[in-house]
């Protein structure tokens, strides 16, 4: 899988992209992260991308022309058949069946607003998927691409090494893990469940299967 970012601010992804599982994944080569500057594609001689709105108002737009030229780029270097994905606040809830429907994909383009966000003509042009990774304002789309990318990278084939994670994670079917517990058997006072500590795996995932459905019932009964 291919990802590239478009971003004003590509400093915000050295740190992540270079860090556990998406290093890892890239080290393995089954994916490529590729950050896009999307100031490269100004036409300004001072390489501005954004500017006032017409008819007024606060703050600054990011320009159309960039944006389009950033994409259409991507898209001449082999990424035609990469899915296009604008992160919003307005976009559609991003969750774990969407992860899933992203790890399939050849590639994608993860197009990072800031400010007031992009003029309108990219969503025009370009006909991107909108997507929001949940209810409040970032500054900018930066942080929501790479939850996303976290999220999807780790679901591609291959990049987990032990994917019996990937299967807990799937037989609790939408809702919360069971507690997890490791050496010493007692820390100040507070001791493991001894079913955990007795290697009766019977008892142990029937008492992982109602852990799991209590915490989802008390934490996260919307799960249900
Ligand atoms: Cl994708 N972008 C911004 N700016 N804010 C958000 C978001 C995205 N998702 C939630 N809040």
């Amino acid at each position: 899988m291919i990802v590239d970012v478009v971003t004003l601010f590509p400093e915000m992804f050295s740190g992540a992209v270079g860090s556990s599982i998406l290093r890892i994944a890239q080290e393995k080569g089954l994916v490529r992260i590729n950050v896009v500057n999307l100031r490269d594609f100004s036409t300004d001689k001072h390489r501005k991308v954004d500017a006032p709105p017409y008819g007024g108002g606060a703050g600054m737009v990011i320009q159309v022309e960039p944006a389009v030229r950033a994409v259409e780029s991507l898209r001449a270097d082999g990424r035609g058949g990469s899915r296009l994905i604008l992160l919003t606040p307005a976009g559609r809830k991003f969750d774990q069946a969407a992860a899933w429907a992203l790890s399939k994909e050849k590639g994608l383009i993860l197009l990072c607003g800031h400010y007031e966000g992009f003029d309108e003509r990219v969503r025009t042009l370009l006909q991107p998927d909108e997507v929001s990774i949940g209810d409040y304002i970032l500054t900018g789309g930066e942080i929501a691409a790479l939850a996303i990318m976290d999220s999807v990278v780790r679901l591609v084939p291959g990049v987990l090494g032990s994917p019996d994670s990937l299967k807990e994670e799937s037989f609790s079917s939408g809702g919360l893990e069971y507690p997890h517990y490791t050496r010493p058997p007692e820390f100040r006072g507070e001791r493991v469940p001894e079913v955990l500590l007795g290697g009766d795996h019977k008892k142990v995932s029937e008492w992982r299967r109602e852990r799991a459905a209590e915490r989802t019932r008390e934490s996260r009964p919307d799960l249900i």
